[in-house]
């Protein structure tokens, strides 16, 4: 359903998918490689519901796609990113809330609160910085697991770990994580 194009970016883990027509998006100096989305009935269903394709995301790898004309990250995380994001104490976060709108909205900022499957290898969350809404970078900042995983974002500095959870800077929350869930072993619904 999908059509997968790498135009060999060095970033290998934002690859841009696009839907309904948007072009390329840049951030900083690096252009995201653009994957087309060939999807008939993505007109008017696409504002309210999309379906990703996620089969081609290795372990390591995140996808970008744009929904609601906002980025989401579907991350297909590493085991060590999964096991630091576990062994994370609760103590350390700046904010203490899931803040996943599939579960309950004071549910508590574990790892495992935080992803979309039990084994904690995929998290799916808003692209968008809870600052003033830039768009993190990922495998960057502080909170990385060797260099993997974790998002930072350049405007004004905020750290975001392996799930997505303010550690450090100004924004005030974690990445929201959108309504999702898998359709079946490669399809994730968003909305
Ligand atoms: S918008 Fe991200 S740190 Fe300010």
């Amino acid at each position: 359903m999908s059509q997968a194009e790498d135009h060999g970016g060095t970033r290998r883990d934002f690859l841009y998918y696009a839907t309904g027509g948007v072009a390329a998006v840049a951030t900083g100096a690096a252009v995201w490689p653009l994957i087309n989305q060939m999807n008939p009935s993505a007109d008017v269903q696409a504002l309210s519901s999309i379906q990703v394709d996620v089969s081609a995301i290795e372990v390591g790898q995140q996808l970008t796609v744009k929904w609601r004309g906002k980025p989401v990250f579907l991350r297909r995380r590493t085991e060590a990113e999964i096991q630091l994001g576990r062994e994370t104490d609760l103590a350390v976060l700046v904010d203490q809330v899931a803040r996943n709108a599939n579960i309950d909205a004071a549910a508590p900022a574990t790892d495992q609160n935080r992803t979309l499957d039990e084994a904690g290898e995929w998290l799916i969350q808003m692209g968008v910085c809870t600052h003033l809404g830039c768009v993190p970078l990922g495998n960057a900042g502080d909170f990385t697991a060797g260099g993997e995983g974790g998002w930072f974002c350049p405007c004004h500095g905020s750290h975001y770990d392996v799930a997505g959870r303010i550690r450090k800077g100004p924004a005030p929350e974690n990445l929201p994580i959108p309504i999702a869930a898998f359709l079946d072993d490669t399809t994730v619904k968003l909305g």
